[in-house]
């Protein structure tokens, strides 16, 4: 699989001959000012939860390449109120099949207003199991128990995970999690964006290093292979 990173908690995953993105929070991230988002394909946007940096431009993109976007129920009906055709609703613990294998809505311990104010459901994370891969992308979550029923469940061989701290889990909790879904190799996000999640990033490294794992914190429009 090919990951490229759009910046915050926003994720291009190609797998095979589609596509997901996560969590698209572009236009507005000054960090990001690189990044067309009209440049942007994809078959699939997953929303983690209803907060501003997580979901600013999934209309726009869903619009503009005919994408399904999976969410909570609310988030999916907000959506459709805005134009959006192809849409399907997930709640905690149910999963769909695609066609590159499926996508489970998990827990994450967070909030989940909508820009507007309206009601944004629970937040969650999603598992991602394809033939080749499976995925863990914990969106906006404090540290949580429940991410041991993950390493009891799946072979989690790549996670995506908050460690910017104040509104989410930090490096150290991070690093906690990583042993509780029982996987080596980690992809930091949410950190930098604003003045509240700056963090040290050599800091954050060594603590994986410092364990025997792993954690890629990627530049703004840097594709890797995983
Ligand atoms: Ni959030
Ligand atoms: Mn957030």
């Amino acid at each position: 699989m090919k990951v490229t990173y759009y910046g915050h908690s926003c994720f291009l995953v190609n797998l095979g001959d589609k596509s997901i993105l996560f969590d698209p929070f572009i236009s507005p991230n000054p960090l990001a000012t690189n990044i067309d988002i009209n440049s942007i394909k994809t078959d699939y946007i997953l929303i983690s939860h209803g907060h501003e940096d997580h979901l600013a431009d999934a209309v726009t993109i869903a619009k503009k390449t005919n994408a399904k976007v999976l969410s909570n129920y609310e988030i999916i009906s907000w959506i459709q109120n805005k134009g959006v055709k192809k849409a399907h609703p997930l709640n905690h613990g149910g999963k769909i099949e695609l066609e590159f294998g499926y996508v489970k809505f998990v827990n994450a311990v967070h909030s989940s207003v909508l820009p507007d104010g309206s009601y944004g459901g629970n937040p969650g994370g999603f598992i991602i199991k394809s033939n080749k891969n499976c995925f863990y992308y914990a969106g906006d979550t404090a540290l949580t128990y429940d991410m041991k029923l993950i390493g009891n469940l799946y072979n989690i061989d790549l996670a995506f995970l908050p460690i910017g701290d104040n509104f989410t889990m930090d490096i150290d909790d991070a690093v906690i999690c990583s042993n509780f879904i029982k996987c080596n190799k980690i992809i930091g996000m949410h950190y930098d964006t604003f003045k509240l999640i700056e963090i040290n990033k050599e800091n954050a490294k060594k603590s994986f290093l410092n364990i025997g794992k792993s954690i890629d914190l990627f530049n703004i429009g840097e594709t890797k292979a995983y």
